[in-house]
Formats: structure tokens, C-alpha cells, sequence
């Protein structure tokens, strides 16, 4: 392969992000390679989200340097937009606009951005919305929708922009427990299909079965990465063992574990 091919769609270095005196991010590295799915994992407030926004300039760094698809964003004169269309992203929150048509939401920013005309544009997202199973959808309206519908729109309308990479920030967290299963799915045909993606979750099975790898990060430092059967089935870190233990078992870990 040439050197092309195996270039990182996301390579991360020494990134460091403050927030007035706060220090979320305290240095990270990370590299994601083409077609990898890299699940991130880590309590709440432990920069998870942050790390994420910075990869499509949603934040800036404070320090260091992130590269994504060959361009390095942190560049004051980057063309962000140009990186940002071949990126997609998937909010908790689905973002929809609720006066358009899902066909419409799907349609915006293929006119917008990528200037497909009308026809094209329709043709596109009703196959991608046939891709997440919302095919007959098209003239809904979002609130007409369920959440989960309504996030498979999301993922839809994000892939009609054919994007090199996508970034998930908990996309089933805000679901009713019975819908998060169909947006999993959808997210594990995309995997499968060979998308690389990066994913922030507390879906730990998802994260086991889908991941190719696994970061748990805490306290804004990466602590311990690999592959899920080791960083989920084995952590070796006891801040990891503590988190996974009160994820996986609420009800049973008090705090047995100190650092
Ligand atoms: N725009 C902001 N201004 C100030 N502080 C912020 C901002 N965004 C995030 N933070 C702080 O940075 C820390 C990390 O936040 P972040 O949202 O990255 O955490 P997280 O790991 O995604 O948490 P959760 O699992 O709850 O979503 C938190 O303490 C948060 O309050
Ligand atoms: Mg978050």
C-alpha cells in the first residue's frame, strides 16, 4: 500500500484544551486509521465531547495538533468548511429542522454545500434513508417521528454528504431504552460497511461487539486504550476497572476501587 492509502483520518497530538482556567483536555494523542471504528468511553464531564468537537474545529485546541483527512485543522487558515463537508456528525440532539420535510433535511446541505441539483440530492438521501430504514419517511415531518426515527434521519442526512468519517457523540443517550436498538443497528451496518467512525458511548456493548478499538479516557487524559476484549472484558487500569464496574453493574459498585 502506499503511504496515501494508510494515512490516519484522524491524527491527534499533545492536544491540550482549556476552558478559561479549567483544563479539560491535558494532553491527548490519537490516531484513528481508515476504516477503524474507535469507541470512546470515560465518566461524564471527563472531556469525552470536547475531544470530539475538536476534531471538526467545534472547539479549538488550546495546544497541540489535530489532523484530519490530511489537513492539519488547528491552521488558522484552514478551510474548515472543506473539512467539515467531508465529516459528519451525529449529536445526542437530532438538529433536524422541524418546518422541512425529512427528504428536505436530508436534501439542505447536499444543495448548500455540495451543489447537487434538486434531483440528484432527492435520489441520494431517499437511498440513504432507505440505508437506515426510514425510506417511506420522506414526506414526514420530524415531529411526526420517533427519536429514534428521528436520529436515523441524523445518520442520513449526515451519509447523503458522503463523508470520510463520522463522529457519534451519544447518539442514543436522549432514545426511550426501546428505540436505541435500531439506531445501534444502523451505526453497526455503517461499521461493517467499512466507514471509520469515531464513537463517543456508553453503549458498552456496543462498544465490545463493534469497536475495533477501544479509549477510555478520564480526567481529560487518555488511560487506557486497546482492543474492546482487553480494555472492556480486561482493564488494567484501576480507574477503567471502577468506571466499567459502575456502568456495568450500578447497582453493586460502591467505590471499590481506589486509584
Ligand atoms: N464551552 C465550555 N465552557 C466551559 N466549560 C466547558 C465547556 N464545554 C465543556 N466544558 C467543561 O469541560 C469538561 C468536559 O466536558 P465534556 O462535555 O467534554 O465532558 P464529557 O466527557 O463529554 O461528559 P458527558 O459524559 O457528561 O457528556 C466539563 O467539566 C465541562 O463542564
Ligand atoms: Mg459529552
Amino acid at each position: 500500500m502506499t503511504a496515501q492509502a494508510t494515512a490516519p483520518v484522524v491524527d491527534i497530538r499533545g492536544l491540550h484544551k482549556s476552558f478559561g482556567q479549567r483544563e479539560v483536555l491535558k494532553g491527548v494523542d490519537l490516531t484513528i486509521a481508515p476504516g477503524e471504528v474507535v469507541c470512546v468511553i470515560g465518566p461524564s464531564g471527563s472531556g469525552k465531547s470536547t475531544l470530539l468537537r475538536c476534531v471538526n474545529q467545534l472547539e479549538t485546541a488550546s495546544a497541540g495538533s489535530v489532523e484530519v483527512l490530511g489537513t492539519e485543522i488547528t491552521d488558522p487558515d484552514v478551510d474548515i468548511d472543506a473539512v467539515r463537508s467531508r465529516v459528519g456528525m451525529v449529536f445526542q440532539g437530532f438538529n433536524l429542522f422541524a418546518h422541512l420535510t425529512v427528504l428536505e433535511n436530508c436534501t439542505v446541505a447536499q444543495r448548500k454545500v455540495l451543489r447537487r441539483p434538486k434531483e440528484e440530492a432527492e435520489r441520494i438521501a431517499l437511498e440513504n434513508l432507505e440505508r437506515v430504514g426510514l425510506g417511506d419517511r420522506g414526506d414526514a415531518h420530524p415531529h411526526q417521528l420517533s427519536g429514534g426515527q428521528q436520529q436515523r434521519v441524523a445518520i442520513a442526512r449526515a451519509l447523503a454528504m458522503d463523508p470520510q468519517l463520522m463522529l457519534f457523540d451519544e447518539p442514543t443517550s436522549a432514545l426511550d431504552p426501546e428505540l436505541v436498538g435500531d439506531v445501534l443497528a444502523v451505526m453497526r451496518a455503517l461499521a461493517e460497511g467499512g466507514m471509520t467512525m469515531m464513537v463517543v458511548t456508553h453503549e458498552m456493548a456496543f462498544a465490545r461487539d463493534v469497536a475495533d478499538r477501544v479509549v477510555f479516557i478520564d480526567g481529560g487524559v487518555i488511560v487506557e486504550e486497546g482492543a474492546p476484549a482487553d480494555v472492556i472484558g480486561n482493564p488494567q487500569h484501576p480507574r477503567t476497572q471502577l468506571f466499567l464496574q459502575r456502568v456495568l453493574d450500578p447497582t453493586h459498585a460502591h467505590g471499590t476501587t481506589t486509584d
